[in-house]
């Protein structure tokens, strides 16, 4: 239940949304040439402008007092100190610990966690040293050159996007291949052009039951067996899980398996075992980066006040939009190519975690929670979608990302991408009004009749919100920055929901459902009653395009 306290900063926001929305952004600006200095936070290469926002200064007391009456301070400990928060599943939750880099102890169920994580870390890096070496081959002698990773969700969306998004770290010679999807279309076309005999699976799974990857992972276990005997099996696969008895059973070598804890959740397991294909690929030195990444955030995290703690300001200001003022969806557009899969990772960080509609209390919850998060690059997603932003009915807050620096050493694209982002956000900020659309007709000569039937098409209301998160370069390390921001951020707003970010509930009945479904659909005729009709209807009609070739 929301306690009076959060009540009273929920109705004081709400009161000042409403003299908020007498002044423009842009007039915000005007009124103080220093906003962007005072709506800034730098750590390090990282830059947080958060000054093209619909807040000023009464707004972010009133969202600062929100999230105190939400001990967000103290939750914010508990989370660190490996409580267990997560519940409905009598877990703590600590992939920090993956990336503590302190030397400082990690107290989990009552001992240190570091000395198992550090010794799995070890044989992960020591196992991908040796395949980046060369030194591990394939059963007929080949180095490996291709490593495929056969999972899903946080065991795929990490490692794949972090893959892409460091491509230009990535050992020469080396590819990094994600299979995920149960369409048999996905391990096809990945295998379509690959040698097996210098190609490495590592199969991926938290539980080892999920059935997309199972299904997967069966399907190469029989190529290889097939192509190179089943001899071949042990020399070709390497596995992460946290069910080691399960992994076994499937035949995967002692030595090639790598753990990892409960008390990581899926889709924060990124910096466990689970990124070993990422390990293969840009090497034991540029993972560790990436570790350290996410542990510069998490000491900011942890030290720095919430007025300027960029995770908690990033899901404040996001719980403004989503509870003060009704917007249900945000966009995340990076002005970075290799980010190009960060909306998806985002997808499941977010909308898994805080997708719930029960409070920690198994009460229904009071406030709405997350938002709908999508995104593509840009400037593509500028000749595609951006019409919605800037002139739909929907006002949808943006994330842009963008690099200070050229990765790809060309400046002059990369000119041009930086300054499509600032007029992207610019543009949303500033709209054009009837009245400059009107001089603009005017000056090109067009008639009054033609300028009043034109001008509101081509007026933009503006006073769109965005977060510009500029990074030096897309490094490692700033990676491990960029992920670790996104999972504070729906820690705190998970907080300030009271609602479990950790457990997905929400996942099962459609795994349930399929189980039960997966034998009707594979008989030619197995009895659909008891189906609902459209089910019954959809099986069957299946059944007569296959019984009709
Ligand atoms: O179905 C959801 C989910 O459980 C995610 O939370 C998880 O990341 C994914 O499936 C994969 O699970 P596993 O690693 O156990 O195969």
């Amino acid at each position: 239940m929301t306690s009076a306290r959060t009540a009273r900063a929920l109705a004081a926001l709400e009161a000042h949304r409403i003299a908020l929305e007498q002044q423009s952004i842009a007039s915000l600006f005007d009124e103080d040439p220093r906003r962007f200095q005072r709506y800034h936070v730098q750590l390090d290469d990282l830059l947080f402008d958060y000054s093209k926002h619909r807040i000023d200064d009464i707004a972010l007391a009133h969202l600062i007092e929100l999230a105190r009456s939400c001990d967000l301070e103290g939750k914010r400990k508990a989370l660190f100190l490996g409580e267990k928060i997560n519940s409905t599943e009598g877990r703590a939750v600590q992939h920090m610990a993956l990336r503590n880099l302190s030397g400082r102890p990690v107290p989990i169920d009552g001992r240190d966690a570091m000395p198992d994580v550090l010794a799995t870390r070890a044989r992960v890096m020591t196992f991908a040293e040796n395949v980046r070496s060369g030194a591990l081959k394939g059963a007929t002698g080949k180095p490996f050159t291709d490593i495929v990773n056969i999972g899903i969700g946080g065991s795929d969306l990490g490692p794949a996007m972090a893959a892409r998004a460091l491509s230009p770290f990535i050992q020469p010679g080396l590819r990094a291949h994600f299979v995920s999807n149960v369409d048999g279309a996905d391990i096809a076309d990945t295998l379509a052009d690959l040698d097996l005999e210098s190609t490495l699976f590592i199969i991926s799974s938290k539980t080892f039951t999920t059935q997309e990857t199972m299904t997967n992972a069966a399907s190469a276990r029989i190529l290889v067996s097939q192509l190179l005997g089943e001899a071949a099996v042990g020399d070709h696969f390497a596995a992460v899980s946290t069910k080691l008895d399960l992994v076994a059973k499937f035949g995967i070598r002692e030595d090639r398996v790598f753990g990892f804890w409960d008390w990581v959740g899926g889709r924060y397991s990124i910096w466990s075992s689970i990124g070993l294909a990422l390990a293969i690929a840009i090497g034991p030195e540029h993972f560790e980066a990436f570790l350290l990444g996410g542990f510069d955030i998490d000491e900011h995290f942890q030290q720095a006040p919430i007025e300027s703690n960029i995770p908690a300001l990033m899901g404040l200001i996001g719980v403004y939009y989503r509870n003060v003022c009704g917007h249900g969806a945000h966009a995340v557009i990076p002005y970075d190519q290799r980010l190009a899969r960060f909306p998806a990772y985002l997808q499941q960080l977010e909308m898994e975690s805080n997708g719930k509609s029960v409070t920690r209390d198994g009460a229904p919850v009071t406030l709405a929670t997350a938002s709908v998060i999508w995104g593509e690059p840009g400037t593509n997603g500028q000749h595609a979608f951006f019409q919605l932003l800037h002139q739909g009915v929907d006002i949808i807050p943006v994330d842009f990302l963008v690099a200070a620096e050229p990765t790809a050493a060309d400046a002059h694209h990369h000119g041009l991408l930086f300054a499509n982002c600032l007029a992207q956000s610019e543009a949303l900020m500033r709209g054009r009004s009837q009245a400059e659309v009107e001089s603009i007709l005017n000056l090109q000569g067009l008639s009054a009749r033609d300028i009043a039937a034109l001008a509101p098409h081509k007026v933009f209301p503006g006073n769109r919100p965005s977060t510009t998160l500029m990074y030096r370069a897309l490094t490692p390390r700033n990676l491990g920055r960029l992920v670790a921001l996104y999972e504070h951020k729906v820690f705190v707003q998970s907080v300030i929901w009271d609602i479990n970010a950790f457990d997905q509930w929400g996942v099962e009945l459609g795994k349930e459902l399929c189980s039960r479904l997966a034998p009707i659909v594979m008989s030619k005729d197995a009895p659909t009653a008891g189906l609902d009709g459209s089910t019954a209807g959809l099986i069957n009609y299946r059944r007569v395009v296959m019984a009709n070739g």
